[in-house]
């Protein structure tokens, strides 16, 4: 399939647009579809020919029939990815983080496009990790709007591979971080956040009291999967967690970034963000038994290339 066209769509943002520039470095043609909300043009290689843009939103039911005609397969990146912003503003985001998924199902079952790679997330197990690494089967506590919309368009996918022979490869992320995740906003991933204020000598504000965990993966070592998902042959029902079964606290993260800096700015506390995870570790079992994966970046490795060390 290696010149067939592919759809991004969020492919203008952090994950999104790595994966676009793997897809055209293999030589595929891709078309991104964003609404450019936390995407940047700047993302992106506009001067490819192989690359096409579509700027809108997922949420347009007629766009989305548009954007798939002609694909052999598409990621689904779109989504408002910042859990916070979903507590703040649940019926923006569920038009973006559900009704995006709904429309896109039913656009490529009206044009026979079946393969869909899908960005589901670690929030949908909510607290029920605590303490351990969560397999894919761990009863589901979605506490936020960001992780209901995740399920459910897990669900909907579903019911499109029994009804209409969708072919979805679900990926449940941990907490991914890299180049080009945006710091700019209080909703952004906390590495972008620490590293960018780290850098700059800013203070760096942490909510709570900086012993909750998550299970960081670099970007780079996200691509291939995504990859091999669009291009199997064949897909295997169920979603796959996507992190290394590795417990960082926000606490070791930062000394970790002082580590890779000599030193780190002020650190302040503040309270704990409502629906919080606490902890959050991924079972990687089924993802290493699936799919072929490279060694893994270490967390050091990753920090020290965002912070141009
Ligand atoms: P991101 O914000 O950088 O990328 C999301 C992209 O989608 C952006 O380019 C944004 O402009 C676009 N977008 C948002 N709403 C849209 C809409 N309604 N229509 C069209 N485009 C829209 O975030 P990311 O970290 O690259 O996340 C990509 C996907 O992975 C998201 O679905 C997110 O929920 C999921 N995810 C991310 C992580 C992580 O740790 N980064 C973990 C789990 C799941
Ligand atoms: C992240 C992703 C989400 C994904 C989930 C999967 C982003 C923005 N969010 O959510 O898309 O589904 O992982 O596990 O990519 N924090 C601070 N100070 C800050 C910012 C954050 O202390 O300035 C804390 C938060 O309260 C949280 C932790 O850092 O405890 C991680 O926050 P964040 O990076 O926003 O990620 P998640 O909420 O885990």
């Amino acid at each position: 399939m290696s010149d067939s066209l592919i759809l991004v769509t969020g492919g203008a943002g952090f994950i999104g647009s790595h994966l676009t520039d793997a897809l055209l470095a293999a030589g595929h043609r891709v078309r991104v579809l964003d609404n450019f909300s936390t995407g940047q043009r700047s993302n992106l290689a506009l001067d490819n020919p192989r690359l096409e843009v579509l700027q809108g939103d997922v949420a347009d039911a007629a766009l989305m029939r548009r954007a798939v005609v002609g694909c052999q397969a598409v990621a689904h990146l779109a989504a408002v990815a910042s859990v916070q912003a979903s507590v703040d503003d649940p019926v923006g985001t569920h038009q973006s983080n559900f009704i995006g998924t709904l429309n896109l199902c039913e656009a490529m079952r009206e044009a026979g496009v079946r393969r869909v790679v899908y960005a589901s997330s670690a929030a949908v197990y909510g607290n029920n990790g605590e303490g351990v690494a969560v397999g894919e089967d761990t009863p589901k506590a979605p506490l936020t709007p960001y992780a209901v919309d995740k399920l459910a368009s897990e669900f909907y996918l579903d019911f499109f591979q029994r009804q209409h022979g969708l072919e979805p490869a679900i990926f449940r992320f941990f907490n991914i971080f890299g180049p080009r995740q945006d710091p700019s906003s209080p909703y952004s991933g906390v590495i972008s956040i620490f590293t960018e204020r780290a850098l700059a000598g800013k203070p760096i504000c942490v909510f709570g009291d900086g012993e909750q965990t998550r299970d960081f993966f670099y970007v780079a070592d996200l691509v291939p999967l995504l990859v091999q998902a669009l291009s199997a042959a064949k897909v295997t029902s169920g979603a796959v967690n996507v992190g290394h079964n590795q417990s960082i606290s926000l606490n070791q993260l930062l000394a970790a970034i002082g580590e890779v800096l000599g030193s780190l700015p002020a650190v302040t506390h503040t309270a704990a963000r409502a629906g919080d995870i606490r902890h959050s570790r991924a079972d990687n079992s089924l993802l290493c038994q699936r799919f072929q994966l490279a060694p893994a970046t270490p967390l050091q490795d990753g920090l020290a290339r965002l912070l141009g060390r």
